[in-house]
């Protein structure tokens, strides 16, 4: 599983890269708006510099020839951009018509099997279930997921799963369980999977016992003089 980072903190994204492990990003008008007043589009292309893969940015238009040409503007900005299209009915026609001019499409805000359907049959890209919105009224958000990545493999589709709306590392663990092939995560959540205690413990146990023994040397092999 891919791990993307959903946010549009510049630093934040820059340690997700040079971690190594961060190979997209995803934003949405919330997130950009975390931001303060910043020129927007600097603000993407900027991260679109930052990131080897994939950065996927919202419409605000709310018809479908609007989310188009808003799209077609988005689309120029770099070729690692994908456009965020809300699932909805004018959302789906928005999508047919960018996926055959091969702009990428994040089909965002998806609650349930058939608006994932539609946005895999209209050709989008990544299809995105919002794991924790679905929770927080208590629906089982990551079952959704399940069902559209067996939906999509059983058919053979190429549309991509992102696991959206991650609050907490169970999540992250589960949408890679049942085989979500992206997993977008607040910065915040990405340090929460490394953390375990007996780790820290281990390291600090290893050293002492070095220590110990080889005093305050920590240097394994000595430059021989
Ligand atoms: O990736 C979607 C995400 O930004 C929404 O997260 O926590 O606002 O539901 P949240």
């Amino acid at each position: 599983m891919e791990l993307f980072l959903d946010t549009a903190n510049i630093e934040h994204i820059r340690h997700g890269v040079k971690l190594g492990v961060i190979s997209g990003v995803t934003t949405n008008p919330t997130i950009l708006s975390r931001e303060g007043q910043v020129d927007y589009q600097d603000l993407v292309k900027k991260i679109c510099s930052i990131v080897p893969g994939p950065v996927s940015t919202e419409v605000l238009s709310r018809d479908a020839p609007g989310m188009v040409a808003e799209a077609r503007e988005i689309a120029k900005w770099a070729e690692n951009i994908v456009v965020k299209i809300p699932a909805n009915l004018e959302g789906v026609e928005a999508t047919s018509v960018l996926s055959k001019e091969n702009i990428r499409v994040n089909f965002t805000l998806c609650f349930s099997l058939n608006q994932a359907l539609l946005g895999a049959a209209a050709g989008a890209a990544f299809v995105s279930p919002f794991v924790g919105r679905l929770d927080d009224i208590g629906e089982d958000g990551m079952e959704l997921v399940a069902d559209i990545v067996e939906y999509l493999d059983y058919y053979q589709l190429p549309t991509q799963v992102i696991a959206a709306s991650i609050r907490h590392p169970q999540h992250c663990l589960t949408a890679a369980k049942i085989g979500a092939h992206i997993a977008t995560v607040p910065y915040k959540v990405l340090l929460q999977m490394i953390q375990h205690p007996l780790t820290d413990i281990g390291v600090e146990r290893f050293l002492d016992d070095w220590k110990r023994v080889m005093g305050e040397k920590t240097e394994r092999f000595p430059t021989k003089p």
